[in-house]
Formats: C-alpha cells, structure tokens, sequence
C-alpha cells in the first residue's frame, strides 16, 4: 500500500497556519484535496515575499504539475472561485496544475448568503447570541446539502435539473424570506441565468474526483487532504453551537474527500504556538489585555476572509490533546514559534477548573467548557529573533523546551516548526 497518504487538519479553532503547511508539503505531493468548508477558509501562502490568500483552492495551486481537488463535501462560492482563479499568478495551465471539481460538491447560491446575515441578525436580537458566522453561506448550503434539496456542481451544467432544484429551491426559501424576515426573495429567471454562466465555467473543470483519487492511489501517487476551519470548529466535535457547518477532523477527510478510512496513513494536525479564535464561542485562555494585543499585533492576527481582528490567548494544552484525540494526530506542525519571541512571562494552560473541578482532559459538553478557567504552567519566554533558525539545534534553549512540553504533553512528534510567514521559513524535523 501506499505509504504517502496523508491528511492535514486545523487542530484549534482554525487558523492555525494550514496553508502555509501544505504548501511546504506540497514540494513531494502529486494530489491535494480540500474535503469541506468553503471561502469562509482563508490559507495564506507567501512564496518570494508575494502573500497569496486561498477560501476555496486547494492551497498546492502553485506548485507546477500537481493535482488539485475541490473534493464532494465542499460548498463552492462560484463568484469566489472565478475570482480566485483569475488571480492566480502562474496561471494553473502555464504551470501545468490540474484543478478538478467534484461532480457532487454543493453551490452556495445568493439565498444562501442572505440566509446566513438575516440569521445572523435575528440570533443577535431575538437574545440568543449571534455566532460570528463568516457570512459566506455556509450554514444555510450545508442545511440544504442534508435536506436533500441543494444544487450540486454538476446540476450547474444540467440546464432543465438546474431549473427545477431553483424552482423547488425558491417555493421554500422565497415565504421565509417575505414572511418571516419581511424582505424581498429572489427571482427564478435571474437567478437560473447567473447559474448557467456559473455551469459554462466550471464545466472544463468537473469530473469524479473519487475515481481520480482512487486512481492516483493506484499509482503510487502521493496525496494530501488538507482540511479548512479547525478540529474545535467541527459541528460534531467543536465548542457547539458556536462552531462551523462541516466536519473539520480527519475523518472528514474521508467522507469529503471519497476515501475510505484505512487508507489514510497520517494524521497531521496544525497547531499554533498560541491560541486565535474568530467569532463568537468558549475560549479558555483567552487574553483581553496588553499580551492579547501584543500577539495580534506581532501576529498579524486578522482574519483572512473576513479581516476581523482575532481573538488571541496562551497555548492550551487541555484542547490540544483533545485534537490529538479526536483525530488520531500522529505529527505535529508547529506554526508562529517566531510570533512568542520577546513575549514576556509565557503560559500555557494544562487543565482548567470548572466550577470548582480540576479538569485534566477537555469536555465535549457546551455547558460544562464555558465555565472553563485556565490553570496555568509559567514557561521561560526568549527574546532572539528565531526568523532565521533552520534547523532545531539553532532555536533558543527556551524556545526547544517549549516545543519539547508539547510533545511531551501530546505524545506526538513536533514534525516541522514555522518560525516565519514564508515558504523558506521553516525547521523540518521530517514527517
Ligand atoms: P461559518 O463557517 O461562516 O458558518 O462560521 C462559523 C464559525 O466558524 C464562526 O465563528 C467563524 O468565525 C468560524 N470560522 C469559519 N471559517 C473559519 C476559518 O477559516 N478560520 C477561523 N474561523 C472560521
């Protein structure tokens, strides 16, 4: 069997640095797939010092002569993707990149949107709490995808199927929104025309991604399912309901990207030095004042997609090896050591207290984690700019004993470290 089947997944609350992860990977890669999400993801990639910003793209566009798939559990934004691809910079053909999209993944369409902001709405002022959502659809094309009742890729370019999933589409979503929200729905005719020019463009793009996949295997080919949002994010597995739409884990992986379980031969899991979170939801080492501030700012904590400033706090270990857990994590990527350089009395969390309870492992309960307060560990902080370290020995003393409490704490193998924003910046340990 192949030994090169590997899978990469967010292992907090998302932006942990998956892009940049797989673009290093992607030098020895022949196939990258995304397996869910949407262009609520943003993987930044910098190549030559130029950033570029991937929702919905497999984040190996920019290595020549691969394949990349936007897999069957995806929800494609069909304006994003076009945009996207026209600012691709090589162009995937100059470079001989294959794009291929599933027949089967899902279209987020106008309502979906609208959806998702009026809902954000209502949640705000009915008391409720708003979820901080992306305001990309998500939610609202998920929902259609499990009713059984969602446009899928390929309907794009079935004009008559087309027509009657948007007929069916607006006799439901058209009353919500005229009766409940009080606004104005949409129009079959304008909405059918925008799909159809959506379909002409995907069209040299679609195909059966599980038989291409099946086939790269066949072949000795070497793959990597790369995962968007993170494991604390997974609708099943995440602090609920302030999570995203789709299964975030590995086994996602599996289901979105059509492969089965044991074939999969490593679980790779993005882990920050410290912790992010955008949106709304429980976040136990969370800091509000000056060293919040001072890890957003060194950074560059804003949201990818949305520009939001992230929520930023200590490294907490408690759902770290959670992650670990849910889904079997047998390496380690390590993103932003460089960002705790001169970051004065470092903490990380190794378990909380929860009304008056120590808790060593992390609760998948709602109602217990939100009462969770950190019990902190006080680790030496370093002040050397590590940006040019390329091997493990270069690090600082206190910089290898806060990789080195890592692995201890989760038994798994830190496999690279990122110590900068670029593809060059890295200390690989090997895989
Ligand atoms: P949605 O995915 O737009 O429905 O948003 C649900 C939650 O997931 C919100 O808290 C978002 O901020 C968060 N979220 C979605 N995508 C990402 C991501 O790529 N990185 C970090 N947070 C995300």
């Amino acid at each position: 069997m192949n030994d090169r089947v590997r899978v990469l997944i967010g292992a907090q609350w998302g932006d942990e640095g998956k892009g940049r992860v797989v673009d290093v990977l992607a030098k020895d890669v022949d196939v990258v797939v995304r397996f869910q999400g949407g262009a609520n993801a943003g993987h930044t990639v910098v190549v030559e010092g130029r950033k570029h910003v991937f929702h919905i793209l497999p984040s190996g566009m920019l290595y020549p002569d691969r394949t990349c798939v936007i897999g069957n559990g995806l929800v494609i934004d069909p304006e994003e993707l076009k945009k996207e691809i026209g600012e691709l910079d090589p162009k995937p053909e100059a470079i001989g990149v294959k794009l291929l999209i599933s027949y089967a993944a899902h279209i987020v369409m106008p309502y979906h949107k609208k959806l998702d902001a009026l809902a954000e709405e209502a949640r705000s002022a009915n008391g409720s709490g708003p979820i901080g959502t992306t305001g990309r659809g998500i939610g609202p094309c998920y929902v259609d995808k499990y009713n059984r009742i969602g446009v899928r890729a390929e309907d794009l370019v079935s004009p008559e199927i087309l027509r009657k999933k948007l007929l069916a589409a607006l006799q439901e979503k058209n009353p919500i929104f005229e009766k409940i929200y009080g606004v104005p729905g949409f129009d079959l005719d304008e909405l059918y025309e925008l799909a159809l020019g959506w379909g002409k463009f995907i069209e040299p793009y679609l195909g059966d991604s599980t038989l291409e996949i099946d086939a790269a295997i066949a072949s000795g080919k070497n793959i990597l399912f790369e995962g968007a949002q993170g494991t604390l994010l997974d609708i099943d597995h995440g602090t609920y309901p302030f999570v995203t739409s789709s299964s975030c884990v590995s086994g996602g992986a599996s289901i979105g990207g059509a492969l089965g379980p044991g074939r999969f031969n490593q679980v790779i899991g993005v882990v920050k030095a410290y912790c992010t979170r955008v949106g709304e939801g429980p976040f136990p080492t969370e800091e509000r004042g000056e060293v919040g501030d001072k890890l957003r700012k060194n950074g560059v904590e804003f949201g990818a997609t949305t520009g939001r400033p992230r929520r930023c706090g200590w490294l907490d270990l408690v759902a770290l090896n959670y992650a670990v857990k849910v889904n079997g994590i047998d390496s380690i990527a390590l993103t932003k050591l460089d960002v705790l350089s001169g970051i004065d009395g470092l903490k990380v969390c190794d378990a909380y207290e929860i009304d008056g309870v120590k808790y060593s492992a992390f609760p998948n309960s709602a109602t217990i984690i939100q009462n969770a307060k950190p019990i902190y560990r006080e680790m030496p902080s370093w002040s050397d700019d590590i940006s040019r370290c390329r091997a493990f020995g270069d690090l600082p003393k206190e910089a290898r004993d806060y990789v080195r409490l890592i692995e201890d704490s989760t038994s798994v193998k830190v496999s690279l470290i990122g110590v900068g924003p670029g593809r060059e910046d890295t200390i690989q340990t090997g895989f």
